[in-house]
């Protein structure tokens, strides 16, 4: 099967423009190989031949690779770190921050709704991508279900958000059109420069150790001097000196 694995990654490439040699092999493997199996599948030129022709298969297969579990306010604690740093952030009242594989919304919203209690919103000029088109169109959209909307204040809740139906609620227009929603592969495309804050967690955990380093430089790159990078709580990078990166709270890094 691992040579199997290995024309499934050169000819998955071809298909779709994704390297999965860039993502860490292991668990990547096993979550593809358990789905082939599900499938029906004998082998992985069975699969991809059957997913190029079937656009809910390949759906279901690209939902398998990019893991799109996302929440407000993941790990509380930190966006009350964030909420102490903005203030040192801000240039004349205005911040450039992008969400860097922002998944199905709940993370560039988040930010929103924290900003807004600190700056005027049409302050912030905020780019959230994805690799994934569906997980886009949900983080577009903005509605969620109740349960989701759990960890916000009543407040913000009420001021940014209205009910659509019995179960779910929509993120204001206000906010939404505050967000430059954008397709891109953090892994082939090139970066924007300049930015006070770039958020990215929960991502490069699935990435090689040789990708994560390119990745490091280019986000240390795209950081204005005194920018903060705010990475995911297992996602430590260690030696960030290297990267013209200092670490000035756990999980929050400055550009030097
Ligand atoms: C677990 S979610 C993280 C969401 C959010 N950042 C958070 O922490 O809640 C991982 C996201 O990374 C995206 N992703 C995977 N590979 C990517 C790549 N090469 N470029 C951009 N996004 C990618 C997936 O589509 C998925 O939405």
């Amino acid at each position: 099967m691992a040579q199997d694995y290995d024309w499934f990654i050169e000819n998955f490439c071809r298909v779709t423009g994704i390297d999965l040699e860039k993502y860490k092999r292991p668990q990547m493997e096993r979550r593809l190989t358990a789905l082939c199996t599900k499938r029906g599948f004998q082998n992985f030129g069975e699969y991809l031949d059957a997913a190029s022709k079937d656009s809910r298969l390949m759906d279901e297969l690209l939902d398998r690779m990019t893991i799109n579990v996302s929440e407000f306010f993941r790990n509380r604690s930190r966006w009350d770190a964030l909420a102490q740093l903005i203030p040192t952030l801000m240039r004349n009242n205005h911040l450039k921050a992008w969400s860097a594989a922002c998944s199905t919304g709940q993370e560039p919203y988040t930010l929103m709704l924290l900003l807004s209690k600190l700056m005027t919103v049409s302050g912030v000029s905020l780019l959230a991508t994805d690799i994934d088109d569906r997980a886009l169109r949900v983080a577009k959209e903005g509605i969620y279900n109740e349960e989701e909307l759990m960890p916000i204040e009543q407040d913000l809740k009420s001021k940014y958000f209205r009910s659509v139906n019995s179960t779910q609620q929509q993120v204001s227009d206000e906010l939404r059109s505050q967000i430059e929603f954008k397709k891109h592969n953090l892994l082939e495309q090139p970066f924007d420069s300049d930015y006070d804050l770039i958020i990215c967690r929960n991502v490069l955990i699935y990435f090689t150790d040789p990708a994560k380093d390119i990745l490091y430089h280019k986000f240390a790159q795209s950081l204005r001097s005194g920018g903060v990078l705010f990475v995911g709580s297992t996602e430590q990078i260690f030696h960030a000196e290297t990267y013209r990166l200092k670490q000035i709270q756990p999980f929050f890094y400055q550009k030097i």
